[in-house]
């Protein structure tokens, strides 16, 4: 058990880089094994979920290495179809491997990753791509099993656009004779950034970022090299961080076209916001305005991922923060913790209402959640006293190193076992 040390009412100053996106790296290094080949990999952050996805691909039979941000994957060794439970249920999105195995090996068999702490997150969607591209998928004993030595191009009718079924879609694609189109697919840059790899890698395919991605073929190279985007989500807790504490900040390595919603609310919050294509800078209010209502959408809508610590941000904001959560069912836990710094949040159903309070005081919290970790530590950054979140290693499965970088903005952030 990790415990954060949060001393809060200092506002944070300075200037840091963005780490590299976890929900770009994940996929990317399922889509390593696609053909043998040598991955190079650069800015890749160093997490939790990263290390476990590691671990896969050596249990697959692959080499992979990571030295200071910098990821070395040989798959060329790859020797097995299968990833047991002890693997997968560590990590929601190692279904990705499903599609990459299928493409490789032409039948993969994965014990089936179950609900979460953000509630049931089913995987018939990309279930039901694999099987519009011609795999016989099974499921067996809490295993999916998936075979399809002859994939035929197709059209796949997204109903949702699920990112996670987008990218196993495109992946499985990969290995079908023909032409392939994703409909409704989801767009967000890490689904661009996926592209952007795949096509290093020998894949034709277009249209990443739209609704509509069509993969044509698919000759591997040898060899790939890719940088990893930056995290919009990491991108957005460190403004919020810097918001609720009433700081001035300045992210280096950032995309701020790809967090625009969330920018627009610190904006509407009151907070004085400067964008170049790299960099964002952010000045704080004394003390924030409740920004208009916020609903969680499908990119390019507000990413449910930054909800949690947008709301954190928001708890001494002047008047009613009202929050929708249209993606996750459960995705309000982190609310109960924050009403323990004094916080007036109320849920009834999928909404949320923040009313600000002058003053939150520290109190011990549980992080139940990436996110919602993430958020407790937003507020306990604006709550007076010092703040102790027990966190069973979330925190890390996202951000690397968050402490490191909230001190280097000046905050007094400990984490002892
Ligand atoms: C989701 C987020 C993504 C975020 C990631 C990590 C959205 C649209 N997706 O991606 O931005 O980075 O979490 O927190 O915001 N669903 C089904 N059947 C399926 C797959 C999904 O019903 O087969 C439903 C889920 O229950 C959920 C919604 O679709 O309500 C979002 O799922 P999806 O985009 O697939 O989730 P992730 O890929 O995990």
């Amino acid at each position: 058990m990790m415990i954060w040390h949060v001393r809060g009412g200092i506002p944070l100053r300075g200037t840091i880089p963005v780490q590299g996106s976890k929900n770009a790296v994940l996929p990317i290094l399922a889509a390593s094994i696609l053909a043998p080949c040598e991955t190079t990999l650069t800015g890749v952050p160093n997490l939790r979920d990263v290390g476990i996805t590691l671990r896969i691909l050596r249990h697959l039979g692959c080499a992979a290495e990571m030295n200071d941000h910098v990821m070395y994957i040989d798959s060329r060794p790859l020797s097995r179809c299968d990833i047991p439970h002890s693997l997968m249920r560590e990590l929601r999105s190692s279904v990705i491997f499903l599609g990459a195995i299928l493409c490789r090996c032409g039948e993969a068999r994965l014990s089936l990753p179950g609900g979460c702490e953000l509630g049931p997150r089913p995987v018939d969607l990309h279930l039901d791509a694999l099987r519009a591209l011609g795999a016989d998928v099974t499921e067996q004993g809490g295993d999916i099993i998936a075979k399809g030595g002859h994939l035929t191009g197709t059209r796949i009718l997204l109903p949702f656009p699920s990112v996670g079924a987008t990218e196993n879609a495109m992946l499985a694609a990969c290995a079908a004779k023909g032409e392939t189109t994703i409909l409704g697919a989801a767009r967000e840059p890490e689904i661009v950034d996926l592209q952007r790899y795949l096509r290093r890698l020998g894949a034709d395919l277009t249209g990443a970022g739209t609704a509509e991605i069509t993969v044509r073929g698919f000759h591997p190279k040898a060899h790939a090299a890719h940088q990893i985007l930056p995290d919009r989500i990491a991108a957005a807790t460190l403004l919020c961080a810097a918001a609720a504490s009433g700081g001035e900040i300045s992210l280096t390595n950032a995309n701020p076209s790809h967090f625009l919603t969330v920018l627009d609310s610190l904006s509407e919050a009151g907070c004085d916001i400067i964008t170049r294509s790299d960099t964002v800078s952010l000045h704080a209010p004394r003390r924030l305005t409740a920004p208009r209502p916020i609903v969680t959408r499908p990119y390019p809508g507000f990413p449910t991922d930054a909800q949690p610590p947008l709301m954190a941000a928001c708890l001494k904001a002047k008047g009613t923060t009202v929050f929708t959560e249209n993606i996750f069912q459960n995705r309000y836990r982190h609310a109960a913790e924050l009403r323990r710094l004094g916080a007036e949040v109320s849920i009834e159903g999928r909404v949320a209402y923040i009313t600000g309070v002058e003053r939150l005081t520290a109190a011990p919290l549980t992080a139940g959640d990436l996110r919602g970790g993430a958020a407790m530590i937003v507020a306990a950054l604006s709550a007076e006293g010092e703040t102790e979140i027990f966190d069973e290693d979330h925190i890390s499965r996202g951000y690397d190193r968050l402490d490191q970088q909230l001190n280097a903005l000046g905050a007094e952030v400990r984490c002892t076992y």
